[in-house]
């Protein structure tokens, strides 16, 4: 609009320009007319004429000259609002796309892989979306994958432990039986079937260890809670495992609080996660170690806590050592070879009971591992990674 009224204003100036040239080229004809004396009084209205045209053509252009100028502002600004509106439209029709995008990334990184983005836009946020969509399909699928994977891993880990576990118990049981009749063997036969049993032991161990976790994993570890006396279940391991800290002149002491009451349990549980950790404190400490195992109720928890003064755990390790084989410095120079799956069970088991179990360490003076289950259980307890039932019969 606006270059069309500058091109309207343009010709009407050279049209204004001719015709005031033309109005001075009449009167001058006819002043030389007057001049020559042959005009006379019709050459002098000549004159006088051609001087009101080229007033009135003045007065026309100067008209002429405003209605363009507005023109050409109205253009401009018509011109400006377009732009502004077409510069919007553009950046709302980029913006919106995008910030879909940023939010379903946003949702797939924090795990929800059913984010999708709606694919539209210009051309290039449309090919971005479509993109997203199908990395987002991608990862859907892969992580499908490796949840069948670890559904088989499972079953496999479950089958293998449980048929290696049959042939095995029956070997540790006829190593047991030959051991009872240690004094028709000779002193070499004696210590190889110490070797086989003390293998035995260890192999049966790790493969009770691998058919908890596994089962625990497929979410069928379950746990038959009864009422459950804490203190006598307390005492009857520190007694049970007194023979072995005793060997290495370790003291083992309890301090239980009197008057705790009973709770929701399966007893071999509690008694499997006591062991695991008076152990690993037995183990992991040197001789002459001190430990001690404490009970008490905290709000509406008991807290049962197992305290070393042994080498301790160094911060980086601390943080990684309810995690599946992982074994810390002490682990790694003890002699007797564990296997890093303890306190994953211990953890898992804790958890089926709806309690939390955490550690804590200084290196050089100690280690205390504390864990803590609810003395009214939540009717969902350890739903997640097991099944947990009540039995109300002591
Ligand atoms: N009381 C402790 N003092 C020092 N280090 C400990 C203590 N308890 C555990 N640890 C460290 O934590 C690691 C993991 O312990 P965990 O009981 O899970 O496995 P493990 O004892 O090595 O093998 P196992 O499966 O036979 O129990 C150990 O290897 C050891 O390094
Ligand atoms: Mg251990």
């Amino acid at each position: 609009m606006a270059v069309i009224g500058v091109g309207r204003f343009i010709q009407k100036r050279q049209d204004f320009e001719d015709a005031i040239a033309r109005s001075y080229q009449v009167e001058m004809t006819a002043r030389v007319r007057i001049a020559e004396g042959r005009g006379g009084a019709a050459a002098r209205q000549v004159v006088q004429r051609q001087a009101a045209r080229r007033e009135n053509l003045r007065t026309n252009i100067s008209n002429d000259t405003r209605d363009t100028a507005l023109l050409v502002a109205a253009g401009l600004l018509a011109g400006l609002t377009g732009a502004l509106l077409l510069f919007s439209g553009l950046i709302a029709s980029l913006r919106r796309p995008l910030e879909e995008l940023v939010d379903a990334a946003g949702r797939l990184a924090a795990g929800d892989l059913s984010a999708r983005v709606e694919v539209g836009g210009l051309s290039e946020t449309a090919t971005l979306g479509t993109a997203f969509n199908e990395m987002a399909d991608q990862l859907q699928l892969q992580a499908k994958e490796r949840e069948q994977l670890d559904r088989l891993k499972d079953e496999f880990v479950l089958t293998a432990s449980h048929e290696l576990r049959s042939p095995l118990t029956s070997v540790q049981g006829f190593a047991e039986l030959l051991m009872l009749e240690r004094e028709t063997l000779t002193s070499k036969q004696v210590e190889t079937v110490e070797i086989i049993l003390d293998n035995c032991r260890h192999l049966v161990r790790l493969l009770n260890d691998l058919l908890d976790l596994a089962r625990s994993d497929a979410g069928r570890l379950a746990i038959k809670m009864r009422p459950t006396e804490l203190a006598p279940l307390i005492d009857e391991v520190v007694r049970t495992l007194r023979a072995q800290t005793e060997g290495a002149h370790q003291s083992l002491s309890e301090e239980l609080e009197p008057g705790m009451p009973s709770i929701s349990a399966e007893p071999d549980r509690i008694r499997q996660i006591l062991v695991n950790l008076i152990t690993n404190a037995h183990e992991y400490s040197p001789e002459g170690a001190s430990i001690g195992v404490r009970a008490r109720v905290v709000g509406d928890e008991v807290e049962v806590s197992v305290s070393d003064d042994g080498p301790g755990i160094p911060e980086s390790q601390l943080e990684h050592i309810f995690e599946r084989f992982v074994r810390g410095d002490a682990g790694l120079t003890q002699r007797v070879g564990g296997t890093g799956l303890g306190l994953a069970i211990s953890k898992s088991l804790v958890e089926l009971h709806g309690g939390t179990i955490e550690a804590e360490s200084t290196p050089g003076e100690g280690s205390t591992f504390r864990f803590r289950l609810p003395l009214r259980p939540a009717a969902a307890a350890g739903a997640e990674t097991g099944r947990a039932t009540v039995d109300s019969s002591p």
